[in-house]
C-alpha cells in the first residue's frame, strides 16, 4: 500500500514549539518511525510538510492515482479551510486527521474541524503516538476492505 503523511503548518517547528501542548519529538523523527513501521509491512510512506494551504491542496491532488490513504495534521487549517475540505471531497481520497493535543480540550475554536466530518477517523490527543495510531488505523482499514 501508499501511504502519504501530509502536514500542515508550523508543525515544522515540532520539538521546539510549544511543547506542553506538542512535546518533544521532532517531525522528522515522526516521519521515521512512521517510515520504519510502514516498511516493516512492505507499504510505502511519503511525507510532507508545508505551510502552504494551496501546496497541501496541490499535494492532495497529486495524491489522487497513486496513493491508498492520506494521514494529515492540518495544524490550524483543520479549523478554517473549506479549501482543504473541497480537495479531499474532489479527490475522494480515504483519510485519517491527526492532532498531536486534544483539539477538544483547548480553545473553542480548536473544537470545530472543518475536515472531520469527511475523514475516516480522527485521533487527537496523544502527542508524536497519535501519528503511530493512525497509521495503525490505515492498516486496519486498508485490509479490512
Ligand atoms: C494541531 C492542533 C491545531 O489546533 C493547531 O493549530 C496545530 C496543531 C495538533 O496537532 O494538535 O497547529 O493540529
Amino acid at each position: 500500500k501508499r501511504i502519504l503523511l501530509l502536514n500542515g503548518p508550523n508543525l515544522n517547528l515540532l520539538g521546539r514549539r510549544e511543547p506542553t501542548h506538542y512535546g518533544q519529538t521532532s517531525l522528522a523523527e515522526i516521519e521515521h518511525s512512521l517510515q520504519t513501521m510502514a516498511a516493516s509491512w512492505g507499504w510505502e510512506l511519503a511525507c510532507y510538510q508545508s505551510n502552504h494551504e494551496g501546496d497541501l491542496i496541490d499535494l492532495i491532488h497529486q495524491a489522487m492515482d497513486f496513493v491508498d490513504l492520506i494521514i494529515i495534521n492540518p495544524g490550524a487549517y483543520t479549523h478554517t479551510s473549506i479549501a482543504l475540505r473541497d480537495a479531499f471531497s474532489g479527490t475522494a481520497i480515504p483519510f485519517i486527521e491527526v492532532h498531536l493535543s486534544n483539539i477538544h480540550s483547548r480553545e473553542e475554536f480548536r473544537h470545530r474541524s472543518m475536515l472531520a466530518p469527511l475523514a475516516i477517523g480522527q485521533i487527537s490527543g496523544f502527542g508524536a503516538h497519535s501519528y503511530t495510531l493512525a497509521l495503525e488505523a490505515a492498516r486496519n482499514y486498508l485490509e479490512s476492505r
